[in-house]
């Protein structure tokens, strides 16, 4: 995939109306109060949003905000899936799940971040959201409702994307920002391009310099750190990584898969036994490949799932009945440390261990502390390792850390991303 893509500063914006995908979908309060838990995915848009306003374009903002059911019969048929009794679901609920992702929350804190006025449509492509389009000046950013109101908008429907690009008008231009979510092909993150010409923002020009760069063309040696609960998460970006990385150390609860192929007893550890031979594989084209691959040597095991579980350190591979592995050990942490400090480059995605829980948080805490002393190019992919990174203080001391989640994860796969190959090559 080509990485060099024309952005904001390769178009003439100036007088023209800039429809503008963001990456607006931010954690929420769990009580339906509409408060921001974390407004980071927000102010990472501010760059791009103050250069287009300076420049004197109309900003047409828009994104998606959870996973909103545009349909009764469907968010119906969905919650029943999930076990909900089907006399439950009334017409009243199904709204009320839609009102909760509305970017009322969003348009007040953008305003907020920027000290202006974020002028709100109450749809996404309807009669309000053409009206404010069509008054809108330069120098003034609106907001659009969330793109997923839009039956169209998940199924990449080319109707919805000329119409979000009709909001712009003829002269119009598309300018991407939402790297979180340029691996889903919709109708505002892809289909859009189409119709205008489309150009990264700074946020998603960041992202393809640091993971893009990172990839394509590492300050060696490249260490790659693979953690989290699945190795089935992770198949994808293992075996790309084998490719290019010179160490790959795997840590978190996907280790036990491994260890339990290699013959090890692992308890109730998490474990897909379906990943086994998988596993297997990817030791052996390691070997193969020349590629430094490290797992466990020990593991901290705890009694039961919980915070104040009783917890000792055992080898890997001899985890008792009924106990679980939670985190690597102190000497798998001192392995993985040493591994790091020589490296050009770090790319680190997922947890070394339960890292919510205080007394399981050591191993990731310390390989973050280890990328944080280095002077290599660390860069943490989204979800839960920035999450972690950011918990345990480090964030400041790190290169780069992805607002992707599934977006970088895919990155680092090698896969095509539907939203950064529509925009013009440079
Ligand atoms: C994310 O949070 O990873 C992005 O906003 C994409 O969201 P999605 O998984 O609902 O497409």
């Amino acid at each position: 995939m080509n990485y060099n893509k024309k952005t904001v500063k390769d178009v003439d914006v100036k007088g023209k109306k800039v429809l503008l995908r963001c990456d607006f979908n931010v954690p929420m309060a769990k009580d339906g109060s509409g408060v921001i838990t974390d407004d980071k995915r927000i102010r990472a848009a501010l760059p791009t949003i103050q250069y287009l306003l300076d420049q004197g374009a109309a900003v047409i903002a828009c994104s998606h905000m959870g996973k909103p059911v545009p349909s009764f019969d469907k968010w119906v048929k969905k919650q029943a899936e999930k076990g909900k009794d089907p006399a439950s679901l009334t017409e009243e609920k199904w709204k009320k799940s839609l009102d909760e992702l509305r970017m009322e929350p969003v348009a007040a804190r953008l305003s907020e971040l920027l000290g202006r006025k974020v002028i709100l449509a109450g749809d996404v492509v309807g009669p309000d959201a053409q009206a404010k389009a069509a008054a809108l000046k330069g120098g003034e950013i609106m907001l659009l409702q969330n793109t997923r109101f839009e039956k169209g908008e998940t199924k990449n429907d080319p109707e919805l994307a000329g119409k979000m690009a009709g909001l712009a008008g003829e002269n119009g231009v598309y300018v991407s920002d939402a790297f979180g979510a340029v691996h889903r092909a919709h109708a505002s993150t892809a289909g859009v391009a189409d119709y205008l010409p489309a150009v990264s923002g700074f946020l998603i020009q960041k992202e393809l310099d640091f993971i893009g760069g990172a990839l394509a063309n590492p300050k060696r040696p490249l260490v790659a750190i693979l953690g989290g609960s699945k190795v089935s998460s992770k198949i994808g970006v293992i075996n790309n990584l084998l490719e290019i990385a010179d160490t790959i150390i795997i840590g978190g609860g996907m280790a036990y898969t491994f260890s339990a192929a290699r013959g090890g007893k692992v308890g109730d550890s998490l474990l897909e036994a379906d990943w086994k031979d998988y596993s297997l594989e990817m030791i052996q084209k390691a070997k193969d490949k020349g590629v430094k691959l490290l797992l466990p040597v020990d593991t901290v095991i705890a009694d039961k799932f919980a915070p104040d579980a009783e917890s000792k350190v055992v080898k890997a591979g001899e985890i008792p009945d009924s106990w679980q592995g939670l985190d690597i050990g102190p000497e798998t942490v001192k392995l993985y440390c040493d591994a790091v400090k020589d490296a050009g480059t770090v790319i680190w995605n997922g947890p070394m261990g339960v890292f919510e829980f205080d007394k399981f948080a050591v191993g990731t805490k310390a390989v973050a502390e280890a990328l944080s002393e280095t002077s290599a190019i660390t860069i943490i992919g989204g979800g839960d390792s920035a999450a972690a990174v950011q918990q345990l203080g480090y964030a400041g001391k790190m290169t780069h850390i992805s607002t992707g989640g599934g977006a970088s994860l895919e990155f680092m796969e090698g896969k095509e991303l539907p939203g950064v190959a529509c925009l013009l090559d440079q």
